[in-house]
């Protein structure tokens, strides 16, 4: 069957912060420790992303499968410290394609999608943050169009 893309919903929460907390625990640095609390952490950021609007959450699906998923937002980005206008930009905070549906242009499709809805949300640009160290994630994001800005740097101690 084919994929398609569609709307978060409630019930797809679960499935999100399992993926996503996995995700979080394989890209984090060695000084960082995980909250005891960090599933039920995950679960009311998910929680408060899902009723706040302009939220947006996209889903591929495939098979009533989640193959994978995008949550975004439209916000004020401010400057620090505040010499420039703020403005309203797109963020995408997360994007992931389940290992079985990767490298079948699933990431990109949901990336189309969000960026259709940033257009139609009238924002100027729409930003995201990636694992530099990840060849996957530098290429699904060069291949949409988006190049690095400001970097983070971490040198430990
Ligand atoms: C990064 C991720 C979302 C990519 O999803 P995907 O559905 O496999 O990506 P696509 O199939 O749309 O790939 C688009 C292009 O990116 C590049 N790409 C994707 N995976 C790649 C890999 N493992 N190595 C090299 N290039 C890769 C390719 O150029 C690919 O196009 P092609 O297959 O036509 O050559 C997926 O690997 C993932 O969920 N990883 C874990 C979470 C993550 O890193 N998220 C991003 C940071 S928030």
């Amino acid at each position: 069957m084919e994929m398609s893309i569609r709307e978060w919903r409630r019930a797809d929460l679960t499935q999100i912060k399992r993926a996503w907390i996995d995700y979080c625990r394989s890209v984090a640095r060695s000084d960082m420790r995980f909250r005891t609390n960090a599933e039920a952490a995950m679960m009311e950021w998910l929680s408060v992303r899902f009723r706040q609007s302009p939220g947006m959450g996209f889903i591929a699906e495939q098979d009533e499968s989640v193959a994978g998923f995008l949550i975004a937002r439209v916000d004020d980005w401010e400057s620090s410290p505040p010499v420039i206008e703020p403005r309203r930009i797109g963020i995408i905070d997360a994007l992931y394609v389940s290992e079985p549906f990767r490298r079948q242009g699933v990431g990109g499709r949901l990336i189309e999608r969000a960026i259709q809805a940033m257009r139609e949300a009238d924002v100027t640009a729409v930003e995201t943050i990636y694992d530099a160290w990840n060849e996957a994630s530098i290429q699904v994001w060069n291949r949409a169009g988006f190049a690095p800005w400001m970097v983070h740097a971490y040198r430990m101690l």
